[in-house]
């Protein structure tokens, strides 16, 4: 079994790097790397040093300029003594196998050119180094290629020079003057096209911004070079932050392991969140887009000029970056909207990745692989730590913290104490108790319960923290938790604990002067990342519905009366009764769907069905047979009894002029394209040529999808038609065609079959990671298709690819292996056949550490 690293083993590095030279050399079949490295003795330096390094052929080696052979070479690096006590320069010269490295990691190709990906730890796959964030050096690059296959060639930080060499081949020097560690080093080399454009600082500095794409995709860079621009806009007046260097380039590229990537001055982007116009990308593509393009020019300042101490420290850059993106976001369309989407992202992947065997606190205390590290907890319950510290400070003290964050921490590896102290020492909150939060693991959840005394006009709020799980070693946290109270009415009720803040197991709080019971709207704006328990009536939700201020909780209203309505409907099927949906349910829906003053994307949340996926993955058991026809028998009723509003919504909401990403073109195309969904339900052929029209008419990608996604989802006498048409329009448009693969793999009939049939297609290429996860990740999230078949032939089939991929990309499958996190949901046969599933998986001998971490823990629950 591999080793787990420990936080608590941390120690500091025995020689920093002061300056990095490479000259990397690119030929047709191999790539050679010469480093200069200037180190600096630490106070612990003892003359013996530990240089990673992986995959790497050692050609010679150096020390001040003489032969060196105090060394050992082993398979994860080269072990070093007899070094001098003072400093010293090293320099090695290595093969790499650049153009068979399919692993996302390292120096690899991705289509006809190379780039690089160095986080976590890829840089020790070009060349020997400390490859740990806490070294961190100045570096400059200089690359030697061919011309006429890679014209343009780059790196971090400025160009100082350039020219032509013998032999076609050129060469260019890149110098970044910022010291960072390797895993913000990147380099380029390719035949790319490129969109220029300029952004003017608010010191009045002009920086020039490059986004290098395929040559023939210049015309879907135009929102990618809008939202940088408004991203760099954006810091500069939320946060006082500018950019620092003369140049900020983005290279787009199909072949990569996640979103983008924040290296120095040189984003490497998927090319998915760079690439767009109206015929080829969704409003949600469109919305993704801004959000990483944001994401990773703001790492520049949280992550880049500040970086982290060691891998344990993740949340500190990323949680911090997610909660800036999602402010960026919801500056520049709607802020409710987005809050909405933040939380049910959320809630859909981190709080079952937290309830289940890879549950972790946002800071681990130890890994296996920092790579299966960066998960929706660091991310995402990361980012809303951060937003809880922006709660409990007002929106002037966190500027205050995140100004002394910067002013201690500038050009440093730092830990998320040393945030927290900034954050508490700038606003003279104390945080102690608060940090409880970095260090454990599992959704918290607060009971509330009340007690109303009618004479004395008196309510009791309760409040008791619990976790889920039976553990005795829980904390209790600190955390604001804001609430209004509404009368029968509807009408708000003031009080004096709107921004209540809880930190003890049980604590209370009493309301004078109340005739009546009022309606609660709890944890308003979801201010903390927390469950709620507390027992509401449908009436209460529709009250809510109709009239709560705090649009976060008229959205949580609307989806809990409908999922009241669901259990009541499977309460009914197990009672082997007629299932009926109640008048009341209809009235309020109804209501809502035909208000008008109310924004369509909103509206789309609040209404929307959950799927079974989304239900199951809140409860304790998978349920296969009763959930999916409560959920089905409801939206086929919806869609009976509400035929004529959708119908109605779906003609009012009509879009006319120029194709825009506006927030309220945005809300109209979802409203409508959510109208189509319910009526499809009612699969009437009228219903069936609608859609079929909408498919063959539509003029942008998010009314084109949305058809298809229909179509394809079971059995119709256009679905063949509609995946062919598809298919001849899109098959050279890699982007556009994992939204066909996506399409099928979702749909309810899918099962091992399809994907067979899917895998044997021409567009199909199990090097680009996109198109694994648009076949596979897509095909097990979603549990209305054949995914968990009883006699277990997809989990042995997913398995049988994870080890396919394991192969040639560690990471990549052991992201598809996450997806078999939910053995202790299961019962009976399934339960036995995933099980087998994941010992076929940790049987294979060649397992890597990704995959066997992953699976050896989803094995234990
Ligand atoms: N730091 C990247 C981000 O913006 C994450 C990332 C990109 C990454 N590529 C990676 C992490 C490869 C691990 C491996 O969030
Ligand atoms: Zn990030």
């Amino acid at each position: 079994m591999s080793k787990e690293i420990k936080l608590s083993d941390y120690e500091q590095p025995k020689y920093y790097i002061r300056s990095t030279n490479l000259e990397v050399e690119i030929d047709k079949t191999e790539v050679f790397v010469r480093t200069i490295l200037r180190f600096e003795p630490n106070k612990n330096a003892d003359g013996n040093l530990f240089l990673n390094g992986i995959d790497l052929e050692l050609k010679s080696i150096k020390l001040n300029n003489e032969d060196f052979a105090d060394y050992h070479l082993q398979e994860l690096g080269l072990r070093l003594s007899n070094l001098p006590l003072e400093s010293f320069t090293l320099e090695t010269y290595v093969k790499i196998n650049a153009y068979n490295n399919h692993s996302g990691e390292g120096l690899y190709p991705s289509g006809p050119h190379l780039c690089t990906q160095c986080e976590a730890e890829g840089f020790r796959r070009i060349s020997y180094y400390l490859d740990r964030p806490d070294v961190m050096s100045v570096f400059t690059t200089k690359m030697i290629a061919n011309k006429a296959d890679y014209p343009v060639l780059l790196s971090n930080g400025n160009l100082v020079d350039s020219g032509d060499l013998e032999n076609g081949k050129h060469f260019v020097v890149w110098e970044d003057p910022f010291k960072k560690p390797s895993y913000l080093f990147a380099m380029v080399a390719g035949d790319l096209g490129v969109v220029k454009d300029t952004f003017t600082t608010m010191s009045g500095r002009e920086v020039a911004l490059e986004i290098f794409v395929d040559k023939g995709n210049e015309d879907k860079c135009a929102h990618a070079m809008l939202s940088l621009k408004n991203s760099m806009k954006w810091d500069e007046e939320t946060f006082g932050l500018e950019y620092d260097l003369d140049v900020y380039m983005i290279v787009a590229v199909d072949s990569f392991n996640m979103g983008a990537m924040e290296n120095k001055g040189l984003n490497v982007f998927n090319s998915a969140y760079v690439l767009a116009k109206k015929e080829t990308a969704t409003d949600s593509d469109f919305q993704g887009i801004e959000g990483v393009i944001g994401h990773e020019y703001f790492h520049n300042w949280t992550g880049n000029r500040v970086t982290c101490r060691d891998w344990f420290q993740l949340t500190l850059k990323e949680g911090l970056t997610v909660f800036r993106d999602q402010e960026f976001s919801s500056d520049m369309l709607s802020r409710p909207v987005k809050r909405i989407e933040d939380v049910s992202l959320l809630h859909v992947h981190q709080f079952p990745e937290d309830a289940g065997p890879l549950s972790h606190p946002i800071k681990p205390k130890s890994f296996v692989e920092i790579n299966n590290f960066y998960t929706a907890t660091v991310y995402e319950k990361g980012a809303e730590v951060i937003r809880m510290i922006h709660t409990l400070l007002g929106k002037e003290k966190f500027r205050k913290g995140m100004d002394l964050y910067f002013e201690r921490n500038d050009g440093k590896a730092v830990t998320t104490e040393d945030f927290v102290a900034a954050m508490s020492d700038a606003s003279g909150i104390n945080l102690d108790h608060f940090k409880v939060w970095y260090d454990q693991n599992g959704t918290p959840s607060v009971k509330v319960t009340t007690d109303f005394n009618k004479e004395e006009k008196k309510l009791t709020i309760n409040f008791e923290q619990t976790v889920i799980t039976n553990r005795d070693d829980y904390d209790c946290l600190h955390f604001p938790f804001h609430f209004s109270l509404y009368s029968k009415e509807g009408k708000k009720i003031k009080h004096d604990y709107e921004n209540l803040e809880l930190n003890q197991k049980v604590q209370s709080v009493i309301i004078d002067g109340l005739d009546e019971h009022p309606v609660l709207s709890l944890n308003e704006n979801y201010t903390a990342p927390v469950k709620v328990f507390y027992k509401q009536t449908p009436k209460e939700f529709a009250l809510l519905m109709a009239h709560c201020q705090d649009p976060f909780n008229q959205y949580h209203a609307a989806q809990e009366l409908i999922e009241y309505e669901i259990s009541q409907i499977k309460e009914m099927i197990k009672a082997e009764a007629d299932p009926r949906v109640s008048k009341d349910f209809i009235n309020a829906y109804k209501a809502l769907l035909m208000n008008n003053h109310i924004d369509g994307a909103f509206k789309t949340f609040a209404l929307s069905i959950p799927t079974t996926a989304q239900l199951n993955n809140k409860s304790d058991k998978f349920d296969f047979d009763v959930l999916p026809k409560a959920i089905k028998f409801l939206k086929v009723e919806l869609a009976k009894e509400l035929y004529d509003e959708f119908s109605k919504t779906l003609g009012d909401n009509r879009i006319g002029g120029e194709f825009s990403v506006d927030a309220k073109s945005m809300g109209k195309r979802t409203l409508r394209n959510f109208c189509l969904k319910m009526m499809f339900s009612h699969n009437s052929p009228e219903i069936l040529d609608l859609v079929y029209g909408q498919f063959q008419n539509a003029t942008n990608m998010t009314d084109e999808i949305s058809a298809l996604n229909l179509l394809a989802y079971s059995e119709n006498p256009y679905r063949e038609k509609a995946l062919e048409k598809f298919y001849a329009k899109w098959k050279h448009e890699t982007l556009v065609m994992q939204k066909w693969f996506a399409a099928q793999a979702m749909a309810s009939d899918t099962g091992v079959e399809v994907l067979k049939k899917l895998e044997a297609d021409d567009v199909y290429d199990a090097k680009v990671p996109n198109i694994l996860r648009s076949v596979f990740r897509t095909f097990c999230r979603s549990q209305d298709n054949l995914f968990h078949a009883e006699d277990g032939s997809s989990y042995m089939y997913i398995a049988q690819k994870i080890k396919e991929v394991d192969s040639f990309n560690p990471q990549i499958a052991a992201g598809l292996c996450k997806t078999l996190n939910f053995l202790g949901k299961l019962e009976g046969k399934r339960k036995e056949n995933l099980k087998l599933a994941l010992k076929d998986i940790l049987s294979n001998e060649n397992l890597s550490t990704d995959v066997e971490e992953v699976a050896r823990k989803s094995l234990e629950l």
